[in-house]
């Protein structure tokens, strides 16, 4: 079974993800993580941002991985071609390439299939922002998340506090989510937009608490229809 959350950067959707995953005893794949690694590779490499064939290549060719800390239920590494990026991943040169990257069809194609080949092994809650519409469409339970642009500025920057990654400039990271928010949706290749059947969560005076207890509800409900 897969349960979909998709939705803008900074809607809470990682940790929601990974609780909704643990109170239902899922598996859970941050498909960001994937998009971010490659936009980190390419950096490392010196791979220009505008070649498409190469960012591609990338996607296809690299090996992404998701590790666990002995003992921890959920994944909290990801190495790309056995560098651990954990960190690397989300610096503010990451955040500033990974649109550009998501945005190559042939990356998302590569990308696509694996998080595919991923899910179908289990039962999965799946985060990013084409799950519902393109990745999983058949996906039992599909939560579109958001909140506004400020709540999650605010969010994203006690984040960076507390990863000691990133910038903590509220206005820098504001910016940088309206300027995100405009890419993804804007993007020929799977826009970021709610599938037509998704349930919308608007997070923005909900306690995270909450949200966690709506998506659980509707994969309960979803699970006892099965
Ligand atoms: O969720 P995030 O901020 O870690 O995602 C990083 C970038 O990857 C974001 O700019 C949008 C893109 N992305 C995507 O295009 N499709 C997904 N399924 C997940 C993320």
């Amino acid at each position: 079974m897969i349960v979909a959350i998709d939705g803008p950067s900074g809607a809470g959707k990682s940790t929601v993800a990974k609780a909704v995953a643990h109170e239902l005893g899922f598996s859970c794949l941050d498909t960001g993580a994937m998009y971010r690694a490659v936009a980190c590779k390419a950096l490392a490499d010196g791979v220009d941002l505008a070649d498409a064939d190469a960012l591609a290549a990338i996607a296809r060719d690299a090996r992404i991985e998701f590790l666990h800390q002995c003992g921890e239920p959920m994944p909290s590494q990801v190495a790309i071609d056995g560098r651990d990026v954990t960190a690397a991943i989300r610096t503010g040169d990451v955040d500033r390439a990974v649109s550009p990257v998501s945005a190559v069809p042939a990356v998302r194609e590569a990308l696509v299939a694996q998080q595919q080949r991923i899910g179908r092994a289990g039962d999965y809650v799946v985060e990013g922002r084409d799950i519902g519409t393109a990745v999983f469409p058949e996906a039992a339970v599909k939560v579109f998340l958001t909140a506004s642009a400020e709540e999650r500025a605010h969010r994203r920057v006690r984040q960076n506090v507390d990863r000691s990654v990133g910038s903590i400039d509220f206005d820098e990271v504001l910016a940088d989510i309206v300027r995100r928010d405009e890419l993804d949706s804007s993007r020929a290749s799977s826009p970021l937009r709610a599938a037509d059947d998704a349930v919308l969560l608007d997070s923005t005076a909900m306690h995270i608490e909450e949200v966690i207890g709506a998506i659980c509800e509707l994969a309960r409900a979803a699970q006892a229809d099965l």
